[in-house]
């Protein structure tokens, strides 16, 4: 079922999510079910279990090869579930991002270039990878919903915040997420 959105501003964006203690649940399943619905609907990139209201730290990410955006790099779907991220640099990249819950703007974001992630599925297998470029940001972005944190929490230069079309009336932008 396609989930409505929840906006900046909205304080449930705010708040730190809960460790998911069941898998393989109905209800777990019905939740992620949900997600991929709404991710597609707005043709995401990923989505937080809190975007929808619901204060769990589950997110799931995904990206194909689109011709619409011919830079962005593929990242397969996953669904991570109580995430922990270990950066293997301290290297911080920028580069701009969007976020369903921030429509139709994008900032200029800094994030760690490499990481490692780990985490478990819906079915409490482990999973661990280690990523960099466009993949560790989304992963980057999306585990912060889980503690509350928005991306223009994080931009340095607010000059690099801004509308889509005010700031690139020609290009075609990455996904939000
Ligand atoms: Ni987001």
């Amino acid at each position: 079922m396609i989930r409505e959105v929840l906006r900046m501003g909205d304080e449930r964006l705010l708040r730190r999510a809960s460790e998911v203690e069941r898998f393989g649940t109905p209800e777990l399943a019905a939740l992620l079910q949900d997600m991929r619905d709404t991710m597609a609907q707005l043709n995401g990139a990923g989505l937080a279990a809190p975007q929808i209201g619901v204060g769990l730290r589950v997110v799931i990410f995904g990206v194909k090869a689109n011709a619409r955006y011919p830079d962005a790099e593929e990242v397969p779907d996953t669904v991570l579930i109580n995430p922990q991220l270990q950066p293997l640099t301290q290297d911080l990249e920028e580069d701009w991002e969007g976020c369903l819950s921030v429509p139709g703007m994008r900032g200029w974001v800094p994030r760690w270039s490499r990481l490692r992630y780990a985490g478990w599925d819906d079915q409490g297998r482990r999973l661990e990878r280690s990523v960099s470029g466009f993949h560790a940001r989304v992963v980057q972005h999306e585990c912060d919903h889980l503690d509350g944190i928005l991306y223009p929490m994080r931009i340095r230069e607010l000059s690099k915040f801004g509308f889509n079309d005010a700031l690139f009336p020609d290009a075609q932008l990455p996904p939000e997420q």
